[in-house]
C-alpha cells in the first residue's frame, strides 16, 4: 500500500466512500486472441477519482455506455458489484447502471455534450445557435433528468449497504441533478459533488431555458460541498447563485443559502498523480517509443495532446504553425508539429464535423509547405498513453490551447515527463494558467499571430531561461500534485463532518 493509501483512510476513519461519475473507472476491448483487454478509462475525472477510489475501496457508481462496460457489468456477484482488475493491476469495485439507449442517447449525446458542455466552454456562435425547442425540454426530462434519477436509486440502494451516514462524491456536468435527487431520500447524507470543467458567467448560463439552468443549480445544492477547479469557477458559482435564481450568497465564506443549510463553494485544482507517472516514464514500452520518436524527429518539436474535442482549439493551433512557418521560413525543414489526438464523443455531430476539419487543416498546411521528406505536421488519432508519455519526453514547446479548459491535465503531464527543457505555450483560459502561467508563455487562444510568436519564442529562447521555466513548472506540479487535490477535499469534509 503506498503511503497516501493509508493517509487517505486514517482522514476518512474506515469509512468508505460512494463515487458517482458517468465514466465506469475501467475500460475493455476484445483482444485478437478473444481476451478481453482492460485498461485504467481514459480522461482526467477518472485518473483522478481512481486513485481515491482504490485507496478506500470504494464502490464507483457508473454508467454502462456500451458492449465493453455490459461486458464487465456481467461480472457482478450475488452484491451487483463487479469486481475488475486491469492489466496493471488496479482492482474496482463497480455499479454498473444501464439505462435504455434511448434515455442515454438523450442525456449524452442531446443534453451533457452538445449543450451543458457548450454552455460551460463558451463554445457557441450565439448569432446562429442554439437553436432550442420543444425536443430540448423532451430530451432534458426524458433523458438527462431520468439517467440523474435512475443513476441516484443506485447510489441510495449502494448507501443503504454502509455505515451511516454515507459519504458520495459526485463528479461532473453529466449528473447535476442528482445530489438533490440523493439528499431528498437520505437528508443525512454527506454530499460533495466535484465539477471537472468551468463554471461560465451567470449571463452566459441564460442561454439555456430558466427551468433547465435552475434545475442544474438546484440540483447541485443538494450538496455539502460543490468543489470547483479554479477560484474564478467559484465566484462565477456564487454569482449564478445569487443573480440568476435571487439565493443569498455570503461572498466571504463563499457559501450559499438554500433550504435552510449552508453549501460551501470551493475550489480544488486538479492535478496529476506524479509518483505514477514518474514510474510510467520508465516503462520499457515508453521508452520503445522513445527511441521511435528520435529515428524521425528534426532539430524542433512541437507538441499537442487532446481529445478531439472543439474546446481545445486544435485547428486554430494549424493555423498558428502555419504563421509560423510563413514568418520564419528558417524554421522549414528544422520543426515538426505533433498532434496527437484521441477521437472524442463521434456520436455528436459537432465532434464529428470537428474532427473532419482537423484533418483537413492539416493536410492543407501539409500540402502546401512539405518538401522531399519533410512532413510539417505529423497528424496520429490514436489512444496510447505510453506513446504521448515518450513524446511528452521529447517537445521543445508544448501547446496547450483550449478555449476554455476547467484545468488541462496535459500541461501537468507535459512538465512533469519533458526532459529537454521544453516550454509550455498555454491559453490564458486553461484552468491551469491561475498555477502555471507564470512560467509559460502565455497566449490568447484566438489570436493565432500571437501563439505563431509565443511558439518562436518557445523554441528559440536561451537555454538558461528554459531550463529555469522547466524546472519551476515541475516543482508547481510536484508540489500540488493529485495527492494535495484529494487531501484537501477530504479536510474540508472531515471539517463538515465534525460541525
Ligand atoms: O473532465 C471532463 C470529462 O468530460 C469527464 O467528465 C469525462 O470523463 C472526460 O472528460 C472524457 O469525456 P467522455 O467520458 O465523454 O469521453
Amino acid at each position: 500500500m503506498r503511503g497516501i493509501d493509508a493517509y487517505l483512510r486514517r482522514i476518512l476513519a474506515g469509512s468508505r466512500p460512494i463515487v458517482v461519475a458517468n465514466r465506469p473507472p475501467v475500460d475493455a476491448q476484445p483482444r485478437a486472441d478473444g481476451r478481453e483487454r482492460v485498461t485504467r478509462g481514459g480522461g482526467g475525472l477518472v485518473t483522478a477519482m481512481s486513485t481515491l477510489a482504490r485507496a478506500t475501496d470504494a464502490v464507483w457508481v457508473a454508467v454502462e455506455r456500451g458492449d465493453g462496460d455490459r461486458r464487465l457489468s456481467q461480472r457482478a456477484g450475488p452484491d451487483g458489484l463487479a469486481s475488475v482488475t486491469t492489466e496493471d493491476g488496479e482492482t474496482f469495485r463497480v455499479a454498473y447502471v444501464s439505462p435504455d439507449p434511448e434515455a442515454f442517447d438523450l442525456y449524452y449525446n442531446h443534453i451533457a455534450n452538445p449543450l451543458l458542455w457548450f454552455v460551460q466552454h463558451y463554445l457557441w456562435n450565439l448569432g446562429r445557435e442554439p437553436i432550442l425547442d420543444a425536443r430540448t425540454a423532451h430530451a432534458w426530462r426524458e433523458g438527462y433528468v431520468r439517467v440523474n434519477e435512475q443513476i441516484a436509486d443506485r447510489v441510495v440502494a449502494e448507501a443503504a449497504r454502509l455505515p451511516h451516514p454515507p459519504l458520495i462524491l459526485t463528479q461532473d456536468y453529466q449528473l447535476y441533478c442528482l445530489p438533490a435527487f440523493v439528499r431528498a431520500r437520505i437528508p443525512e447524507a454527506r454530499l460533495q459533488h466535484f465539477i471537472h470543467i468551468p463554471w461560465p458567467t451567470p449571463q452566459y448560463w441564460k442561454v439555456l431555458p430558466r427551468h433547465i439552468r435552475d434545475e442544474i443549480v438546484t440540483g447541485l445544492l443538494g450538496n455539502d460541498i460543490i468543489g470547483l477547479q479554479t477560484s474564478l469557477d467559484a465566484r462565477n458559482f456564487l454569482l449564478t447563485c445569487e443573480e440568476n435564481l435571487g439565493l443569498s450568497v455570503d461572498h466571504r465564506q463563499s457559501t450559499v443559502f438554500f433550504d435552510g443549510r449552508p453549501v460551501w463553494v470551493r475550489s480544488y485544482p486538479i492535478s496529476i498523480d506524479v509518483p505514477a507517472l514518474e514510474a510510467l516514464r520508465e516503462h520499457e514500452d515508453v521508452r520503445r517509443h522513445e527511441e521511435a520518436i528520435a529515428a524521425w524527429r528534426p532539430e524542433f518539436l512541437i507538441l499537442r495532446v487532446d481529445r478531439t474535442d472543439l474546446s481545445k482549439n486544435i485547428v486554430r493551433g494549424f493555423l498558428a504553425y502555419e504563421r509560423l512557418l510563413e514568418s520564419h521560413p528558417d524554421l522549414r525543414g528544422r520543426v515538426i508539429f505533433w498532434a496527437l489526438l484521441q477521437r472524442s464523443r463521434q456520436d455528436v455531430d459537432a465532434y464529428r464535423s470537428y474532427l473532419g476539419a482537423i484533418v483537413r487543416a492539416a493536410a492543407a498546411i501539409n500540402r502546401r509547405f512539405q518538401t522531399g521528406s519533410w512532413m510539417p505536421i505529423r497528424l496520429e488519432v490514436e489512444e496510447n498513453m505510453h506513446k504521448a508519455v515518450a513524446a511528452y519526453k521529447c517537445f521543445d514547446a508544448l501547446l496547450v490551447n483550449p478555449i476554455y479548459d476547467g484545468m488541462n491535465l496535459v500541461a501537468k503531464e507535459g512538465a512533469v515527463c519533458n526532459t529537454r527543457d521544453g516550454i509550455l505555450v498555454l491559453s490564458e483560459n486553461a484552468g491551469c494558467h491561475e498555477e502555471l502561467g507564470r512560467f509559460a508563455l502565455t497566449i490568447n487562444p484566438f489570436d493565432i499571430d500571437q501563439t505563431a510568436e509565443a511558439l518562436y519564442f518557445a523554441l528559440t529562447l536561451p537555454a538558461r531561461e528554459r531550463a529555469t521555466r522547466a524546472r519551476e513548472l515541475r516543482a508547481v506540479v510536484h508540489q500540488a500534485d493529485i495527492t494535495r487535490w484529494i487531501v484537501n477535499q477530504l479536510q474540508d469534509i472531515r471539517e463538515l463532518l465534525a460541525e
